[in-house]
């Protein structure tokens, strides 16, 4: 086998066989395959695409490139969900807890955020005390006994797929859907989980921007999930704007603490209960997604919800008291009120744009080593849809820092504002499973 002849064959389109992909994600992990070769063959596959059996078969192939987590010493179903990435996406600080509360246990491993994105482990750093570095013992036996844990990502996790995204990134073949949907899912095969939530986000803060991109996307991450014997099922959600009203860290953290009191922002609650549901469905705790949202709801309405995360904080070494009192969580010094220099609807708000804002603000990392401020990010005061005065604040930074200009810009050129009136847009678009 020689890597030469397997990027002439993709070139022309031909179906590579298992062996042959085994062959390059193994040379290529190794070191016995350089970048140039590798960046060819990437470039031929974002443009002739790959099969399902060679989706599957790169999925493996990185799943088995690395260790993988045996998650069967834990009691149940074990469901995990995963974000296609998006901005102000704390979704899974409302699912844990909502989904251990009704007894189906959640083994969450979660990453850090770059750039325009924020990352579940930074925003749960910003609770005194939170340790996210649990042991592989501590981590079982908390899912075991209190159904929930969560840490960053441990070991030696699909090393293929670190080094081919770091390729994919400087060659331009990121948003490649067979590319996205195997290094997506290598991950979550990796990580153990019987069952999985796909949250695919869609919209000009997505990797996806349609909708029938996200659908090929989510259709391609099934099959694989389904394929390997994993039960899968992706959920489509708006990210034309970002979810909820907050991003950054510690703002976030009190955003989703409202949710889990049933408050706050549609969008954000409409979303996290609807993959709750799933997650119980798929974890069998009830047959019908109907049954699961009514649990839900009356988790959120008696207030188990929230003193799951309650207990949640104190069983990763948190300070419990700061989930009761969110006024005690990190705050920044300075809320800058961002104004609309036009009058009209928010159609769209660039969800990138926000991120990168709330990162020049201190709340993300330009590069790895930057160290967050967890009190900055930015408050969206006007979402999609709502009507806008000139001057009237469409939202606030808030920051630590005495230079935010860059940032004001890109938050207020973030705002898409036109005379007509905004058509609502769903926030949940389809779902496939
Ligand atoms: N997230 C991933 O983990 N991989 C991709 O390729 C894209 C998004």
């Amino acid at each position: 086998m020689h890597i030469l002849e397997i990027i002439e064959k993709k070139k022309k389109g031909v179906e590579l066989t298992p062996a042959e992909i085994g062959f390059v994600i193994e040379g290529y992990t190794k070191g016995r395959i350089p970048d140039y070769q590798i960046s060819a063959l990437l470039m031929a596959i974002y443009f002739k695409g790959m099969t399902p059996a060679e989706t599957n078969a790169l999925t493996m192939a990185m799943v088995e490139s690395g260790d993988q987590i045996d998650l069967s010493s834990i009691e149940g179903i074990k469901v995990d969900k995963h974000s296609t990435g998006g901005v102000g996406d704390k979704v899974s600080l409302i699912v844990i807890p909502l989904v251990a509360s009704l007894g189906v246990p959640v083994a969450k491993m979660s990453g850090r955020g770059l750039g325009h994105t924020g990352g579940t482990i930074d925003k749960l750093e910003s609770i005194p005390g939170f340790n996210i570095e649990l042991s592989m013992a501590q981590f079982m036996e908390n899912v075991n006994r209190y159904k929930m844990a969560i840490v960053g990502q441990t070991g030696d996790l699909t090393p293929a797929d670190k080094k081919l995204y770091a390729l994919r990134d400087v060659t331009a073949t990121v948003d490649s859907i067979p590319l996205i949907a195997s290094s997506i899912m290598s991950k979550k095969i990796a990580s153990g989980s019987d069952a999985i939530v796909l949250d695919v986000k869609v919209g000009n803060g997505a990797f996806m921007k349609t909708l029938e991109d996200a659908r090929k996307l989510a259709k391609a991450m099934v099959a694989i999930g389904n394929g390997l014997g994993r039960k899968t099922v992706a959920v489509l959600t708006n990210m034309n704007e970002p979810l909820g009203h907050e991003v950054g860290n510690a703002n976030e953290v009190r955003e989703a603490i409202e949710a889990l009191k049933g408050k706050g922002s549609k969008d954000l609650l409409q979303v996290a209960v609807s993959i709750a549901a799933q997650m119980a469905v798929l974890g069998e705790a009830f047959s019908t997604l109907e049954e699961a949202k009514e649990a839900i709801i009356t988790k959120i309405a008696d207030g188990t919800a929230l003193e799951t995360f309650v207990l949640l904080a104190k069983i990763q070494g948190g300070d419990p008291e700061t989930i009761r009192h969110p006024e005690r969580l990190p705050q920044a010094k300075r809320s800058i009120p961002v104004r609309a220099t036009s009058f009209g609807y928010v159609h769209e708000i660039k969800a990138e744009e926000i991120g990168t804002a709330a990162m020049l603000l201190g709340a993300g990392r330009e590069t790895k080593e930057d160290v967050i401020d967890y009190a900055a990010g930015i408050s969206l005061e006007k979402k999609a849809g709502d009507p806008v005065k000139e001057g009237e604040v469409l939202c606030r930074l808030l920051t630590n820092r005495e230079n935010y200009e860059e940032a004001y810009q890109k938050a207020l050129e973030a705002y898409v504002i036109s005379a007509d009136v905004a058509k609502p847009i769903p926030f949940i678009l389809d779902v496939i499973g």
